[in-house]
């Protein structure tokens, strides 16, 4: 929200937020629904009523109170999918179907029927290991993996459906007028917000009257369970009892309160549940505000009497029921059966797409401001970073960079001259981000807006008028990216011709996507507000932002006619943004606890498919203390995305603001992240192509390990690479999980090495990161960091082997051009093969298909865990003779060091060590 919004209450942080934002009492659907639901009134399904096609079941529920039918449609979807569609049979009118976030034509596989007993129905997939049981009365369907069952849906009876009803007025007769003006009355007494809904001074008038949808799903085993972002919460979802829920509605939440579950910037309706051998996904796809309620229980499941009371024993099992509600649309959900988390990200991917690869400059280090006031302080912020040897690739402006706050403009005292502003930050192979957000200027004057009215391409308030709603610029309406047409003519304006001032060395950055509205309801959009289509702003509040992202990245793909990579920072998101950039957590706060909880918060947004995420290194709000910005810019230097940000009226910050000592730990940490960029490189291709998030929570890696699962002060960055940021000040020793009873790990600094399955006390001073690399891994560096990554395109490499307990370990490096689409079309890529064993460390092509003409050299190998000092250690290849390497071995340390080696990246070799 703005700052200066807020800080014109003054009453403590909590209560602002209470004023502002609901909670679920305040949410009349919530109400609705809790109400109803303790009736207990119940589905039937007509099982006389099922059809089968090759692409899916069909069959009707019924409520047997209202009566009103539903069409239920179960497909069985390539890849162990699920896809249970429930809408009215016939609805009054269409209900909103989230479009433009499924990618794939989705592979449907046939399944085939048989009827258990009457009661039931038995649908098979094609190879017949997954199934689902849909019973009639009550409606219910048990998914049976290997004749277990996994989940259950419905068996909770919490169905729920408000199916559209013809609005009260027209329902009025003249005559009975003066009655229903009674019964109105009685309607908002009763409070259930059916066709209106008031909350402080807002009311929203619901045209189409209630709308809500809601079912629940039993998972029989599970109580681990991940997702649903953004909330600043734990990794692993808590359980909500009945009178809470986790929110996703997108709001412009500044500095928001920690462990909450209201609802933040952006909102993934997907969450993962996991157990030792199976992992599962459910992602229902509405983009309306929604609700999720968890709770884990102990069940004792009734056993046949012919089993004896120990089995009966046995058969106490855990239980978590997920209770999903939404405002509005339709009951459109995606089971993801695993069963490995490999298989699920898979899954998740093959529906919604995987993480684009971004720019290489955009794996470097950003510095943010609101605001760099001008030209000169630009110039100078960026000779600080050259001046003090730390390397960075992105300099950022905020709103103030703009004309009064119009997008795409200049202010021309700040910024008389912006291309020689770029021209200064192209010499040192660097890059400019400037922000764009949905809202415009009412200003005639202004094209953009100008043009934008003209065409009709705002949103419209419900008595069909253009919007409007205050946001930086002051009066403003808001672009209605849900149209198609928007989106091209929006992705039009970052033609190089149509903003003036832009070169291709500007990338974007859309914040307020929500969309934040300050005086509006919650800070956003009005819920009736009017979309393309006709369709209120409540069915798809929660999808705006990714169409902003969407027609920015596809923007900046058309100015250089479909050659370049986009870069796009978004606040708000959706399912699937991860195709059109990056995310960031927004208004975090310079305390420690915040720094703790990026941790979390981006390890749920890594395994819902945004693998390119960051936080706002030093937080956002307020001065941080040296001690912690030092901290943070450790545990950022190991994050996706890593930018340094500071919000107006805060003390600069810049890496060389608090004496050498501080500014040479920072440096420090931003050139190991440097150092790393070959292998965060090779994780992003790895993301794109095969769905595995970079930042890993350690249960995906080790899946059946019971104690990493609420592990979240620690995440595994690849599978090489444990990191345990320090979080806690004045900070000594930290308590590190290393978990693996077979693996080995390797301290990255001092070599030392440790056995898996061991919670280590790890002393640490300031100047420490601990980081473990895990053995049995190879992990690809460059040994010369240079200004900014386009410096480096050439800088050799080199390679970390770490081995396991039984001496060998494997790794991989992409490489490409790190700026076009080249990779894709032509293949211009190189993707090599480490492996090393019995004393060979082998470079070897991973995909015959790339081909990259790169002149680089692995200068160093670094070998960790070689038990005896070696003989002798030869290099062969096929293009030169085999030569004698000099080496320095540490017995202490068991650690063999390569250097002046001269071994192209590019070619097949090999390193043997005797
Ligand atoms: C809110 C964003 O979260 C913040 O990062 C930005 O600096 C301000 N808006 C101003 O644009």
């Amino acid at each position: 929200m703005a700052a200066a919004e807020k800080e014109e209450i003054s009453v403590e942080d909590e209560d602002v937020d209470k004023k502002i934002f609901k909670d679920c009492r305040k949410i009349a659907f919530y109400r609705r629904q809790k109400q109803w639901l303790s009736k207990k009134s119940t589905y039937r399904t007509s099982l006389d009523s099922v059809t089968t096609s090759s692409t899916s079941a069909k069959f009707k529920i019924t409520n047997e109170e209202t009566e009103v039918p539903l069409l239920a449609e179960v497909y069985g979807i390539e890849g162990n999918i699920f896809r249970l569609k429930i809408n009215e049979k016939a609805p009054l009118k269409p209900r909103y179907e989230v479009a433009d976030v499924i990618t794939n034509k989705l592979n449907t596989i046939r399944l085939t029927s048989c009827s258990e007993d009457i009661g039931s129905l038995l649908l098979a997939n094609g190879t017949g290991d997954l199934k689902c049981r849909i019973l009639a009365d009550p409606f219910q369907i048990d998914l049976v993996s290997e004749e277990e069952v996994v989940m259950s849906i419905n068996s909770r009876g919490q169905l729920y459906f408000e199916h559209l009803q013809i609005p009260l007025k027209q329902r009025l007769t003249k005559e009975n007028e003066a009655d229903a003006a009674v019964g109105t009355s009685q309607e908002n007494q009763d409070d259930l917000g059916l066709w209106e809904e008031k909350f402080g001074k807002f009311v929203d008038i619901k045209a189409n009257g209630p709308t809500s949808i809601g079912l629940d799903f039993s998972l029989h085993g599970f109580e681990h369970l991940y997702g649903i972002p953004q909330h600043a919460e734990s990794h692993q979802l808590k359980n909500t009892g009945n009178e809470s829920a986790y929110r996703l509605y997108n709001l412009d939440v500044y500095g928001y309160k920690l462990h909450d579950k209201l609802g933040l910037y952006g909102s993934v309706p997907y969450l993962m549940a996991h157990k030792r051998g199976r992992t599962l996904g459910i992602f229902w796809l509405n983009a309306s505000e929604t609700l999720v309620e968890i709770n884990t229980e102990e069940a004792v499941e009734p056993m046949p009497p012919q089993m004896g009371p120990v089995a009966a024993e046995q058969k106490v099992k855990i239980r978590t029921d997920v209770h999903w509600m939404s405002e509005s649309g339709i009951i459109d959900v995606f089971l993801l059966t695993g069963p490995t988390p490999t298989d699920v990200f898979k899954q998740y991917s093959y529906l919604t797409g995987t993480q684009a690869i971004p720019p290489l400059f955009s794996l470097g280090y950003h510095q943010c401001r609101w605001n760099y006031e001008d030209e000169q302080d630009v110039a100078s912020v960026d000779a600080g970073f050259d001046e003090h040897d730390i390397p960075y690739d992105v300099m950022w402006l905020d709103i103030e960079h703009t004309r009064g706050k119009r997008y795409f403009t200049w202010d021309k005292k700040r910024f008389p001259n912006p291309k020689r502003m770029q021209e200064l930050l192209r010499s040192k192979k660097r890059k400019l981000v400037v922000i764009s957000d949905p809202h415009i200027k009412i200003d005639p004057d202004y094209s953009v807006y100008a043009e934008a009215k003209e065409q009709g391409f705002f949103v419209r308030n419900h008595e069909g008028r253009d919007f409007e709603g205050i946001c930086w610029p002051g009066l403003s309406s808001y672009l209605d990216f849900t149209n198609p047409k928007v989106r091209e003519w929006y992705s039009s304006l970052f033609a190089f011709s149509a903003y003036q001032g832009s070169t291709d060395i500007l990338y974007i950055w859309n914040d307020m996507n929500e969309p934040s509205v300050f005086r509006g309801p919650e800070l956003t959009m009005h819920k009736n507000a009017i979309h393309h289509g006709n369709w209120e702003h409540r069915e798809l509040h929660n999808i705006y932002g990714l169409y902003q992202q969407m027609a920015t990245a596809e923007g900046l793909i058309q100015r250089s006619n479909g050659k370049e990579r986009p870069f796009v920072l978004t606040r708000s998101f959706f399912a699937g943004s991860q195709k059109y950039g990056a995310v960031w957590t927004g208004d975090n706060r310079a305390e420690w606890s915040y720094l703790k909880i990026t941790i979390p918060m981006l390890l749920t947004l890594s395994i819902t498919g945004i693998s390119f995420c960051g936080a706002d290194v030093g937080g956002f709000i307020g001065n941080p203390r040296a001690e912690l910005l030092v901290r943070w810019y450790q545990a950022g230097a190991y994050q996706p995305f890593f930018r340094g940000h500071a919000t107006q009226n805060t003390k600069r910050r810049e890496p060389w603001l608090f004496g050498k000592k501080y500014t040479q730990l920072i440096r420090e940490a931003i050139r190991e992240r440097y150092a790393l960029l070959p292998y965060l490189y090779s994780l992003f291709y790895h993301t794109h192509v095969a769905s595995k998030p970079i930042m890993r929570p350690l249960w995906v890696e080790f899946p059946d390990e019971l104690e990493t699962f609420s592990v979240e002060d620690e995440y595994m960055l690849g599978s090489a690479l444990l990191v345990h940021p320090v979080t806690e000040p004045k900070a000594t020793v930290v308590d590190v999980l290393l978990p693996g009873s077979t693996e080995v790990w390797y301290d990255s600094k001092t070599f030392v090495v440790w056995e898996g399955a061991h919670t280590m006390k790890i002393p640490v001073a300031l100047d420490t990161i601990p980081v473990f690399q895990r053995g049995g891994s190879v992990v690809p560096v460059k040994t010369t960091i240079r200004k900014s990554t386009g410096y480096m395109t050439d800088s050799p490499y080199g390679l970390r082997v770490a081995l396991s307990a039984e001496g060998s370990a494997s790794g991989e490096l992409y490489l490409d051009d790190g700026h076009s689409f080249q990779y894709l079309h032509q293949k211009q890529f190189l993707h090599r093969k480490f492996s090393f064993r019995s004393g060979i460390l082998i470079n070897s092509c991973a995909d015959e298909r790339g081909h990259y003409p790169s002149k680089c050299v692995v200068e160093q190998i670094l070998i960790l865990g070689l038990k005896k000092q070696p003989s002798s250690v030869t290099t062969h290849s096929s293009d030169s003779s085999d030569q004698p390497v000099k080496f320095m071995y540490c017995a202490k340390t068991s650690a063999l060091k390569l250097e002046r080696l001269s071994l192209n990246i590019s070619a097949d070799w090999e390193v043997h060590i005797t």
